[in-house]
């Protein structure tokens, strides 16, 4: 059994601001941090998916440093739009947080159950992703290395998910990754952020889990292109528990009264009796 939990969409700012003057990231970052610490059994890894900060810079890369550095689970973390891969690479130079080199910045984890392969859609001077000749060499170079299960991260979602918002891009920029997915039948699972929304979808044989933000919500209807909502407030940190042949994902809140509001502490049962009643007539 591994856990792996996701953070995604941080959008950290200046120390004392707030994103757009409305959402207190750091705070949202700071519980999602303590509920990760909290958890038992804690994980084995977090990955955070991009836009990790507001404006890369070191300031805000600092500030992003000191909010996840409390941390007990050893930490990787991935570019996004709002990131600038070579300043992040420059910035957590040592921690293994991000040890991936120029030109493509993307990595591989090894020390798993899976492998991961952490990959890069930053695009300079876009909010749309890019994933040209490099970068897919790469990918089809790592897959190739290794027939392992594998759990691919990237921060864009290479996946149609129905809200006009998101699909603007097209799909052309990730067709070569589907064709390359389609091809490796380990690569079991794709993790994403971007949408500030969760969504599950699909590439090639393999399910795409789009996480919400930390940040902030973007609420969109689907079936109308009107703009969406800005919705103030963070997701729960997600999960991916690997179960030795699959992954299961979902949204995973540890809040700080969970051990005492167990249904056994509150019905002052003792956790096998309460599993026989709930077996009933099975027994
Ligand atoms: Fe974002």
């Amino acid at each position: 059994m591994t856990l792996l939990v996701q953070l995604t969409d941080t959008h950290i700012v200046e120390p004392g601001h707030r994103l757009y003057n409305k959402a207190d990231t750091a705070a949202h970052l700071a519980d999602a941090v303590a509920q990760i610490n909290a958890m038992s059994p804690q994980p084995d890894r977090v990955m955070i998916t991009g836009d990790l900060v507001e404006h890369p810079g070191q300031e805000t890369y600092d500030h992003f440093a000191r909010l996840i550095e409390p941390l007990h689970a050893p930490v990787n973390l991935l570019p996004g739009n709002h990131d600038d891969p070579a300043i992040l690479r420059e910035q957590f130079d040592g921690t293994g947080c991000f040890p991936a080199e120029g030109p493509t910045y993307q990595y591989t984890i090894e020390d798993l159950p899976f492998r991961i392969l952490a990959l890069n859609s930053h695009y300079a001077g876009s909010e749309l992703p890019a994933f040209g000749p490099r970068r897919l060499a790469w990918l089809e170079a790592a897959l190739e290395e290794s027939d392992r299960p594998t759990m691919i991260a990237i921060h864009h979602p290479p996946m149609i998910t129905g809200v006009e918002f998101i699909d603007m891009v097209g799909v052309d920029w990730y067709a070569d990754i589907a064709r390359v997915i389609a091809a490796n039948s380990q690569v079991r699972l794709v993790i994403c952020g971007h949408g500030h929304t969760d969504l599950v979808g699909t590439i090639a044989h393999a399910p795409v889990y789009m996480a919400g933000s930390i940040a902030h919500q973007l609420v969109a209807a689907r079936g109308n292109d009107h703009a969406p909502g800005f919705d103030n407030r963070p997701v729960a940190p997600v999960l991916h528990h690997w179960l030795g042949e699959r992954f299961v994902s979902g949204s995973h809140p540890w809040p700080a009264w969970v051990d005492d509001h167990r249904i056994d502490t509150e019905s002052g049962l003792a956790w096998t009796e309460l599993k026989d009643r709930m077996r009933g007539s099975m027994r």
